[in-house]
């Protein structure tokens, strides 16, 4: 029995690290690197639980063969196809020709599709079940969390649920995997970030599969990323909870484009009135430098967003539109807005972000602040209004005490 790898029961961590990566999906910084979790069911009847990125395979091979030896792999079940999972599923049929996998309707088009792979296999639907020797488990669908093929599989006799993406965040496993062993400081904004930047869209899906998954008796939970969840079980669900309802907390975030200085003087002088407001939590973000990973997480923690940006070509600066439109992209819920922007010879940003305003049906306050060329005293008070409607817009969510 390999100690080192023991979950619960005869369920084994065979995840890796991924240090080397910059950017996931070619887009969101790793700056404490990413993990793909895979677990190995060591039973009577063998099982893996999804794989992962094929740059890893031989890492995962000897991780595997450390707990099970020469013995074969009966089932691979595949949760989710995205290939930071799916990437070693040819090697494995390559190394376990006989392996079944168990999938869904809509996994093996994809399988097929990716990777070329048909050959035996069990197609589950939601409820059906695959009894191993001592872990029972049964499978349910969770559609968009974070694909249309997406399951999880729980395993009724430890109560360890296989999550797919659900409750995964960014950051790489250091030295232990069980959150009971580690320091897991690291991985709570990095769970905002990951759930924003990579499953933020599918608010209504993730609520779903919460809804169905509430109703199991859950002790572990193994995601595809990050930790392996057991004490911090009610913390992660109430951050996916919270997050997939677009819930936030009072605050503002401050995201603006500026070219020299001027729109960012705008900024300023918002973020100043809002603190004199009381209004502690002011995010900025310069569009130009910030990454839009981590604005993106913001938007999704604070309830108030105000969005500066100067004219450009008679059109939204470009880096502000490209925000605008991630926003859009993730159908985020429930924000008060507030916008400004500055121009030169003719304004056209301010105006255009009133589409952006409409479309996302976030609640506008205050008026619109556009300036011409530099600021000036009446700059300087419109940006004290705007900031001052936002501040009371954002103290009438407060509770009564
Ligand atoms: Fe980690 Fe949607 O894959």
């Amino acid at each position: 029995m390999n100690e080192k790898t023991l979950i619960k029961g005869k369920i084994h961590y065979v995840g890796v690290n991924d240090r080397n990566k910059h950017l996931f999906e070619g887009m969101w910084p790793l700056p404490y690197g990413v993990s793909y979790n895979s677990y190995l069911i060591d039973d009577d009847i063998v099982a893996l639980v999804d794989t992962v990125d094929a740059c890893y395979f031989e890492v995962f091979l000897r991780k595997i063969r450390s707990i099970i030896g020469n013995r074969p792999i009966q089932y691979l079940i595949i949760n989710h196809m995205e290939p930071d999972h799916s990437g070693s599923i040819r090697l494995i049929k390559q190394y376990y020709p006989d392996i079944v996998i168990v999938g869904n309707k809509q996994t093996f088009g994809m399988i097929e599709g990716f990777y070329g792979v048909t050959g035996e296999r069990y197609e589950v639907k939601e409820g059906d079940f695959l009894d191993l020797g001592y872990h029972k488990l049964r499978f349910y669908l969770t559609p968009m969390v974070h694909w249309p093929e997406t399951m999880m599989t729980f395993d009724e006799t430890d109560g360890v649920l296989f999550s797919g993406d659900g409750f995964g965040c960014f950051g790489t496993l250091d030295g232990g995997f069980l959150d009971t062993r580690i320091n897991t400081d690291k991985y709570w904004d990095e769970m905002v970030r990951y759930y924003s930047n990579i499953v933020g869209k599918y608010g209504n899906p993730v609520q779903k599969a919460m809804a169905k998954l509430g109703k199991l008796p859950i002790k572990v939970v193994c995601s595809t990323h990050g930790p392996v969840w057991t004490e911090n079980i009610p913390k992660v669900a109430g951050i996916y909870d919270r997050l997939s309802r677009y819930e936030a907390a009072e605050g503002v975030v401050i995201a603006y484009g500026s070219m020299y200085g001027n729109t960012e003087q705008m900024a300023e002088a918002i973020a100043e009135e809002l603190s004199a407001q009381g209004i502690r939590d002011i995010v900025m973000h310069n569009v130009s430098k910030s990454h839009p990973s981590y604005m993106l997480k913001d938007i999704f923690q604070y309830k108030g967003l105000i969005i500066g940006s100067p004219t450009y070509c008679n059109h939204i600066y470009p880096e502000v539109e490209s925000l605008l439109e991630k926003i859009l992209l993730r159908e985020v819920k429930n924000r008060y807005l507030g916008l400004f922007g500055s121009f030169c010879w003719a304004g056209a940003a301010v105006k255009r972000m009133g589409e952006f305003a409409e479309k996302s049906k976030f609640e506008l306050v205050g008026d619109p602040v556009e300036m011409k060329q530099a600021m000036k005293d009446i700059t300087y008070e419109q940006c004290g209004i705007l900031a001052r409607a936002m501040a009371e817009r954002l103290k009438k969510d407060r509770p009564n005490v």
